[in-house]
């Protein structure tokens, strides 16, 4: 039998642990958040005023508080620096499924294993603490980093959004990739 207490938390990685997003990251965030390297990963480059951050976390305690979604800060182990955000959204009760994002903020910070770590953890959370059966995520196909990363994880990219985004005067692709909890189950115990 399983002794619970003796088991690891699902929200502490290798490199990262993920917690509550609060007030006082918002200084934090703005630092690296706001710039087209940063963003341009995601898809979404306009400039975000601290305001419309602030009101994310307001809506993201709110979401976390009715059930409706959860995001997490990251921060690393070894200093417990603030790095990034990754989050569960778009959850379906009936279907035991939900969508994921997540960026490390300064790009400087890319690169250093934190991102799939961070990932890893939001999985866990997702299947063995929320209950999920599959989660899913969206990826800009010029972002052949995040791919790189979620395919290394176990996702496997299950459709294409055509012509779906439209940046740099061009219109691109969107991947959208799943894991199921018991492929996850296999890879990561
Ligand atoms: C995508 C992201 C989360 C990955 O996190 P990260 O901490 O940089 O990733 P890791 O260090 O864990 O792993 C990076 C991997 O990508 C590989 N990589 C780096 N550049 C690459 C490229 N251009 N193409 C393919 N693979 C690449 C690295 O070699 C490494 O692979 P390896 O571990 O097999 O050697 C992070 O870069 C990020 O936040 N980007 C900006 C926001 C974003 O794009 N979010 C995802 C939206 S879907």
């Amino acid at each position: 039998m399983t002794d619970i207490f003796q088991t690891k938390s699902p929200f502490i990685g290798d490199r990262v642990r993920l917690r509550a997003l609060e007030k006082s990251d918002l200084d934090d965030i703005m630092k690296h958040w706001n710039t087209y390297e940063s963003r341009v990963g995601l898809g979404n480059v306009i400039p975000m005023s601290s305001m419309m951050e602030e009101d994310f976390i307001q809506s993201s305690n709110d979401r976390a508080k009715s059930g409706k979604g959860y995001n997490f800060a990251i921060e690393t182990l070894e200093s417990n620096e603030f790095i990034g955000t990754c989050g569960i959204d778009d959850i379906w009760q009936v279907n035991r499924s939900s969508t994921i994002g997540i960026s490390i903020h300064n790009p400087e910070n890319h690169n250093k294993g934190y991102g799939t770590d961070a990932m890893i953890c939001l999985l866990k959370v997702g299947f063995q603490v929320l209950n999920f059966h599959r989660m899913e995520l969206w990826v800009m196909e010029y972002n052949q980093q995040a791919i790189h990363v979620y395919e290394k994880i176990g996702f496997k990219k299950i459709g294409q959004k055509r012509e779906a985004h439209f940046l740099q005067g061009k219109y691109h692709d969107i991947y959208v990739m799943d894991i199921l909890a018991e492929e996850f189950k296999v890879l990561h115990g």
